[in-house]
């Protein structure tokens, strides 16, 4: 499977790329921190992309989108791990802080797959074992779809 994981720079996207990187996978891993990406790559295994995005940045992030399309062949599953909840009583987050996570965690999530790549065919995807992750109470669902 060829797999991008956006938000793998640490915690749960990076438990995820990591993990199906390991596992045979091709992965590419997206985030901000580009150099922590390429720690994760290593762990992962050898040909495991580092990609720099922010999600809030349209054209940086289906720049990123294109570049592991292109470096991986394509895409069979897109894994949205990114998200940030600023910590603080509801009357401290200003709007500013709201437009910050709506761009990060609703709007990133939408345009990641950017619509020009075709949706192709759904996958199942067993889940990685991540070490603090709940177990599933139903099997994985029909999956991702591909990108090509
Ligand atoms: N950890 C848990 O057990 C758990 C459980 C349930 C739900 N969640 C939810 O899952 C989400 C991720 O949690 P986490 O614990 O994995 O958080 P985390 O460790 O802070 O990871 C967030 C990831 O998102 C990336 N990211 C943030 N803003 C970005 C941007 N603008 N562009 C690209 N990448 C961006 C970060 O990378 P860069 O900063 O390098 O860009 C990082 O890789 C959160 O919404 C959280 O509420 C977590």
């Amino acid at each position: 499977m060829r797999a991008v994981v956006v938000g793998a720079s640490s915690g749960l996207g990076r438990c995820i790329g990591v993990d199906l990187g390991r596992r045979g996978d091709q992965v590419a891993l997206l985030a901000r921190r580009y150099d922590r990406l390429v720690d994760a790559a290593k762990e992962a295994s050898p040909g495991t992309l580092a990609i720099a995005c922010d999600v809030t940045d349209e054209s940086s992030c289906q720049a990123a989108i294109e570049e592991a399309a292109a470096g991986l062949g394509g895409i069979d599953a897109l894994v949205y791990a990114t998200g940030i909840g600023p910590l603080a009583p509801i009357e401290k987050h200003d709007a500013d802080t709201w437009r910050r996570v709506l761009e990060t965690n609703v709007i990133g999530a939408a345009v990641s797959p950017t619509p020009r790549f075709r949706i192709s065919r759904p996958r199942a995807v067993s889940p990685p074992t991540c070490p603090h992750s709940a177990p599933r109470s139903h099997p994985p669902g029909r999956g991702s779809p591909a990108i090509t």
